[in-house]
C-alpha cells in the first residue's frame, strides 16, 4: 500500500489531487494482483480507470505546460503518449484470458510514479510556480 507523500508533490495542487488518484489506481491494482479469485473483469475496470484517468490528468498538465510555455513540452508529452501507447497492448493479453497482465500493469503504474511523477513531472515545478501556478 501506498501512501501519498510530500516526496509525491509537484507543489501545484491541482496536479497533486491527480497524482493523488493515480496512487489510489496503483492501490486497487495491487489489490486485484493480490487476490487469488482475481477475474477479468476486476482487471478490465483497472484498465479503463487508467485509459479515464490519463486523459483528463495529461490534459491537465500539457495545458499548464502550454500556458506556462514550458521549455521541454514536447518531450514531457511523448512521455505521456509513450504511457498510453502500452494500454492497447493489456488489452490484447487480457482478451487471451492472460489474468498475469495484472503484474505487468502494476509495474508499468509504479514504474511511472517513481520516473514520470518523481522525475520528468518534478521539472516543470519552477516553471509553473514562476507562472502563478500553485
Ligand atoms: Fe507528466
Amino acid at each position: 500500500m501506498i501512501k501519498w507523500d510530500d516526496k509525491y508533490s509537484v507543489n501545484v495542487s491541482m496536479i497533486d489531487e491527480g497524482h493523488k488518484k493515480f496512487i489510489d489506481l496503483i492501490n486497487k491494482a495491487a489489490r486485484v494482483q493480490k487476490d487469488n479469485n482475481k477475474r477479468a473483469s476486476a482487471i478490465s475496470e483497472i484498465l479503463i480507470e487508467i485509459t479515464t484517468f490519463s486523459k483528463k490528468h495529461f490534459r491537465t498538465e500539457e495545458t499548464c505546460m502550454v500556458d506556462c510555455k514550458y521549455h521541454d513540452y514536447k518531450s514531457h508529452k511523448d512521455e505521456h503518449n509513450r504511457f498510453s501507447e502500452i494500454i492497447p497492448d493489456y488489452w490484447e493479453e487480457l482478451a487471451d484470458n492472460e489474468l498475469k497482465v495484472i503484474d505487468a500493469i502494476l509495474e508499468h503504474l509504479k514504474w511511472w510514479l517513481t520516473n514520470h511523477i518523481q522525475g520528468t513531472d518534478r521539472k516543470y515545478v519552477d516553471c509553473f510556480n514562476k507562472n502563478g501556478l500553485k
